[in-house]
């Protein structure tokens, strides 16, 4: 049977708990905070307290939050999403930094002022550039595990000295997995012992054909070390996003990814969020995994306050009331009540998925000693 505690159904409500309480004395009923009633008289009492009642089967909780299309008579170009993967040490994070300082050096305001994980650049063509700095592809593959798309576009990085390796065939599935467009950026170019032609025909047995190759894939040699051919390769990522010709709808609610999330001591929770769809607005009410917040803050990857931000731009919002996870993906809500249905939710659906699984843990174990 459906059931409610007390406290949940005045959180829904957004009324008191005690009020709750009173009305069901009332009624000759004494009940505690913590007591669960059935759903027939949690609408009751609903309803006695002024409330529209909406009955929703526990998998209607989440019905409309994500995925919402856009109206096409708003959609506008947004900024490419691009990951950098590949094997261990072939230089995914000495790319990322060199793009980034480069393009500060290049003249972008502001400079840098702190790392969030993810930030824009600016391309030679003009433009801005997302780029993900991903943990690793265990992140990549658990964020596309609960359907969230983030990238656009994946820079495989391979160095030239070493050639094709494990990673690299896992970066090239992912992305084909995720019908993801891929450059190829051969680094470490300036190393005496650099190979740039090994690496071309080795990827041709994992059917990634370069253009020198007489494929369709994207390709540059580039040094993070040397900083070579840099805005090459911010130059054909921006081709190959006009190629995909990436639209979103800034004027609906905002919907986005969790890239990262830590709890600050001074800020509270922190999560760095790819706004995807929408514009996400200091004061609006969002929802991620099993956390919600109002938005009390919003900093651009440059460090500066923000009242907005637009689609494919990545920021670090606060407000939330508890750390949501990375992979977690956030939606505005309408208020405070339907946020605290979705997350209520979520958190009891965790709660049960630990509990079975103990229970699991604890029947294997029996199993063990009989
Ligand atoms: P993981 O995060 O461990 O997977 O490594 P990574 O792919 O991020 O590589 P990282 O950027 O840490 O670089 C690994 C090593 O290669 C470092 O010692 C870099 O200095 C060096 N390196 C990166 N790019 C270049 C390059 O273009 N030329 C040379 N000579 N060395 C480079
Ligand atoms: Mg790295």
């Amino acid at each position: 049977p459906e059931t409610i505690s007390i406290q949940e159904l005045a959180n829904r409500m957004a009324e008191r708990a005690v009020d709750v309480i009173r009305l069901l004395m009332k009624q000759g009923q004494m009940v505690k905070i913590t007591d669960v009633i059935d759903a027939d008289t949690a609408q009751l009492l609903a309803e006695e307290l002024g409330h529209t009642v909406r009955r929703v089967a526990e998998s209607d909780v989440e019905e409309g939050l994500f995925d919402v299309p856009d109206a096409p008579e708003n959609l506008v170009p947004r900024p490419p999403v691009v990951t950098i993967m590949g094997h261990v040490d072939h230089g995914k994070t000495s790319l990322l930094d060199a793009l980034r300082s480069a393009n500060v050096v290049s003249g972008e305001a502001g400079g840098i002022t702190q790392h969030i994980g993810a930030y824009q650049v600016t391309s030679p063509l003009g433009g801005k550039i997302t780029f993900i700095d991903t943990p690793g592809h265990a992140a990549f593959t658990a964020m596309r595990a609960r359907g969230a798309k983030v990238t656009d576009i994946v820079v495989l990085v391979v160095a030239a000295d070493d050639g094709v390796m494990p990673q690299t065939i896992e970066a090239i599935n992912h992305a084909r997995a995720a019908k993801v467009p891929l450059i190829v950026a051969i680094n470490k170019i300036d190393k005496p012992d650099a190979k740039p032609e090994r690496v071309r025909s080795e990827l041709l047995q994992y059917e990634v054909q370069v253009e020198s190759m007489g494929g369709d894939t994207l390709e540059v040699e580039v040094s993070a070390k040397a900083h070579t051919n840099l805005d090459k390769l911010l130059e054909l990522i921006t081709l190959q996003s006009e190629l995909l010709d990436l639209k979103a709808d800034p004027e609906r609610d905002a919907e986005g990814t969790v890239i990262e999330a830590k709890l600050d001591r001074g800020r509270g929770p922190v999560a760095t969020v790819l706004v995807q769809r929408g514009t996400l607005r200091v004061g609006d009410i969002v929802v991620a995994g099993a956390e919600m917040g109002r938005v009390r803050a919003l900093i651009s990857d440059k460090g500066t306050q923000l009242a907005s931000a637009e689609p494919s731009m990545p920021v670090e919002v606060l407000g939330f009331n508890g750390t949501p996870e990375a992979g977690d993906r956030l939606a505005v809500v309408e208020n405070e009540a339907r946020a605290r249905e979705i997350t209520d939710y979520r958190k009891n659906q965790k709660r049960e998925k630990a509990a079975a699984r103990s229970a699991t843990v604890r029947g294997s174990l029996e199993q063990m000693m009989s």
